[in-house]
């Protein structure tokens, strides 16, 4: 049942069928979980808690995460079922490809570049915060104009500029150099927030939580719709498809198990932090330093600070692999130019594609004001995870005998109630966010129009 023009799908075995990529096959069921891992926690936790506490929900920020987290642990589980179905490069977009068509895959890859580069972006500007913080702190610091945006009345964000173009510089050596990169990382980042708990949890003060909804049930909403942020990331674990070495099964795994070890951390960390300090005093950039300060931790406080900087780096470095995943795998179906599939030879990743999202982010990270699109990254992520939702329902109904190695529990319960939880979270952003959105999308359907319909590998 081939369909023509802008419903053209892709079989399920056209899709599988990638010949040999190229990509080396490196990562285990551990490396893909510490993956997530590497990808998720970083500015949401480490900067956005303080914003979001005291300006949106108070001590039930921790309600907050438990909202977003159970709104991604929704489209979490329709992640899993696509990603041992459809093991290969491109997540969603591959996902849609073979359920809702060629638009659809279209509109849900431009959503996921649009993820992955302004995610990146925000958090190499929080990255090169706390760096220049630990430069001060040793009287390196550098001058304003270095680390300001010409909109700030700077030149550049320089670190922010030279970090994006480092973990590039990473990406393109190898699949399995960047793995263990991430892997050292990500157990400096869990042993610098054990250190945050153990030295923090005696110090909670339960008046701290009193009252506990400063700003009602809407603010913890809308504190859920700006941390989560925090969660993303989860889903960059399933892009990673083609250089698992057994990704039907461990996908789901990487998928299910960072995201689950990465809620329970939240939520104790937010009831800790508004435990230890009044919510109305959290309002600073460096909230899990900060309210070590406040106890007098002043020696855990500054190893925060370096922790954070590693963490904030393999976010980076997640994300940014993801974005040049999606790139590969809509390079390959003809949708973006044939350059931005070609693997290197040495490296066996695609080093062309690294370096050209690599310098555009890191352009973007540099020069513009970025913090005012950063809600976008959310809406974006959400809209995607409501699409991949609604084709995990179509898939069931289209192709009911494909071997799921992975099933969704309770369908459609389980993606109906992913599709509500991110709506509901997306109707809590701004409506200038939600209206830049939307300009995004229309400017990708000019470009899918213009270019990428007509060189589709499926155009006749
Ligand atoms: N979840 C990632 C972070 O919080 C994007 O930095």
């Amino acid at each position: 049942m081939a369909q023509q023009g802008l419903w053209r799908t892709k079989s399920i075995e056209q899709a599988n069928d990638t010949g040999e990529s190229g990509l080396h096959r490196a990562l285990s069921g551990l490396d893909l979980t510490l993956l997530g891992i590497g990808a998720i926690i970083g500015a949401g936790i480490f900067v956005l808690t303080g914003i979001a506490a005291a300006t949106k929900a108070g001590p039930a920020l921790t309600l907050s995460f438990v909202l977003a987290g159970l709104a991604c642990l929704f489209a979490a589980l329709v992640y899993a079922e696509f990603a041992s179905t459809v093991p290969v490069s491109g997540s969603a977009y591959t996902y849609s490809y073979v359920t809702l068509g060629e638009l659809g895959a279209w509109i849900i890859g431009w959503d996921l570049i649009l993820e992955y580069s302004v995610a990146s972006a925000a958090v190499a500007i929080g990255w090169s915060g706390y760096f220049n913080r630990v430069l001060s702190g040793i009287g390196l610091g550098l001058p304003d104009v270095l680390t300001r945006t010409p909109f700030d009345g700077g030149w550049l964000n320089l670190p922010a500029f030279l970090i994006i173009l480092g973990v590039s510089g990473i990406l393109a050596l190898g699949i399995r150099e960047s793995s263990r990169f991430n892997n050292a990382i990500v157990v400096l980042k869990l042993g610098i927030i054990a250190l945050f708990l153990v030295a923090a949890i005696p110090q909670v003060d339960t008046t701290n939580w009193d009252p506990y909804f400063p700003f009602g049930w809407n603010g913890v909403v809308s504190g859920a719709g700006l941390i989560f942020f925090a969660y993303i990331g989860f889903d960059a674990v399933s892009t990673a498809a083609e250089e698992a070495r057994n990704p039907q099964r461990d996908i789901p795994r990487g998928i299910l198990g960072s995201l689950v070890i990465c809620t329970l951390i939240y939520i104790i960390v937010a009831a800790v932090l508004t435990g230890i300090v009044p919510y109305a005093r959290l309002n600073v950039p460096d909230p899990v330093a900060f309210g070590l300060e406040h106890i007098g931790a002043h020696t855990a406080a500054g190893l925060i600070s370096v922790g954070a900087i590693a963490g904030l780096s393999s976010v980076l470095l997640v994300l940014l692999y993801g974005q040049s995943r999606i790139f590969f795998a809509m390079s390959r179906d003809g949708l973006l130019p044939p350059v931005f599939s070609q693997v290197h030879p040495r490296f066996r990743t695609p080093v062309r594609v690294i370096m050209v999202t690599g310098s555009l982010v890191a352009l973007v990270a540099g020069f513009m004001p970025i913090q005012q699109v950063a809600e976008l990254v959310n809406v974006g992520t959400l809209s995607a995870f409501i699409m991949v939702s609604v084709a995990v329902m179509v898939l069931r109904y289209t192709r009911p005998e494909l071997h799921r190695p992975f099933r969704t529990p309770w369908v459609p319960l389980v993606p109906l109630l992913a599709i509500v939880f991110c709506g509901y979270l997306i109707a809590s952003l701004d409506a200038v966010t939600l209206w830049r959105f939307v300009i995004w999308m229309a400017l990708g359907l000019v470009i899918y129009f213009l270019y990428a319909r007509h060189h589709s590998r499926l155009a006749p």
